[in-house]
């Protein structure tokens, strides 16, 4: 009898063929995610699931679930899953690193980009009728050539913006708990030991860290105060790094010029939420990875890795190995 995947999404179908040579597999057909309760329901009887960074698969969901032996993330990030809880049942947890570095440092350079010169804002006055005359005061923003960029966390992708961020003749400083000095040498990256130094000298920030218990509100009204009036603050990474109420502040009174947000707390954004309510924001619903190439070799990556756990192969990445060495 082949295995059985539950695959919480419609994807690329590349992945799904890979996933259909080795299994018997269903597919959620909602364009939401799976309620936890039907998650959970179908992890009890497979033998592998194939998530997204919105499925929760937590410990009570995983104890439920004698025969799984793999999670597979069609994503980088693996902070939807609880991998300790995992790693305690012998479950193995993947993720697709690399294939979307560049795809995401291109958007995050965008939203950079979109917030600094006011584009977004720009064209909603156009549509609005509002264009009357070309104006020597209109529109005015920030440069960003030439201005000072810091990355927080070093990362495949923080690594992707500094590169772009060489074109634009930037100055790049970085902020992260592991030094890279041949990163530094290739990119001319300047190493900043403390985010407290690192928030006050820049124009832009952008934000390259996992959601961790320790990165959970990283930039909160404290660090918000400590950036620059005339700074941009930069995330695609997750919603929670930064603690929105105070990002809401900072953007309202002043203490920083804008904000470009791929991701949010929570993930949607209430259509209620202040931040809407801001013209120096652009929120975009968490697509920074979503190129028709890069959505495909992540789908194509993620099969890859659950079909190898399901083989007894060791899968291309996986972020609990010590549960595949004794297989
Ligand atoms: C998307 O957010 C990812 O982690 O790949």
């Amino acid at each position: 009898m082949k295995p059985r995947v539950f695959v919480t999404r419609t994807i690329p179908e590349p992945g799904l063929e890979i996933l259909r040579r080795h299994a018997e597999v269903e597919v959620w057909p909602g364009d939401e995610p799976p309620p936890y309760e039907v998650l959970r329901a179908k992890a009890a009887e497979a033998d592998g699931l194939f998530t997204m960074v919105t499925d929760r698969v937590d410990r009570a969901l995983l104890e439920a679930a004698p025969r799984l032996k793999v999670v597979s993330n069609m994503a980088v990030g693996y902070d939807n899953i609880d991998v300790g809880a995992a790693t305690a049942r012998g479950v193995a947890v993947c993720n697709t690193p690399g294939v979307l570095t560049d795809t995401t440092a291109d958007f995050a350079f965008g939203l950079l980009m979109a917030v600094a010169r006011r584009i977004v804002e720009a064209d909603k006055f156009v549509r609005a009728g509002r264009w009357k005359a070309w104006g020597p005061m209109a529109f005015l923003g920030h440069d960003i050539h030439g201005a000072t960029l810091g990355i927080v966390g070093l990362g495949r992708i923080g690594l992707g913006v500094a590169e772009r961020a060489r074109g634009f003749r930037m100055g790049v400083l970085y902020y992260d708990p592991i030094r890279r000095p041949e990163e530094e040498a290739r990119l001319g990256l300047e190493y900043v030991g403390r985010l407290e130094e690192l928030l006050p000298r820049c124009d832009f920030v952008s934000i390259h860290v996992p959601l961790t218990p320790e990165t959970y509100h990283l930039i909160g009204e404290a660090q918000l105060r400590l950036m620059k009036p005339t700074a941009i603050l930069v995330n695609t990474a997750r919603g929670p790094i930064v603690d929105p109420r105070a990002l809401y502040r900072a953007l309202k009174e002043g203490w920083i010029a804008g904000a470009g947000l791929d991701v949010t707390e929570p993930e949607p954004i209430p259509p209620d939420d202040p931040l809407l309510t801001l013209d120096n924001v652009v929120i975009t619903p968490h697509i920074a990875s979503a190129s028709y190439a890069t959505r495909t070799r992540m789908a194509v990556l993620a099969a890859e890795n659950l079909v190898a756990v399901l083989l007894g192969q060791p899968p291309k990445y996986c972020v609990n190995p010590e549960v595949l060495a004794g297989r």
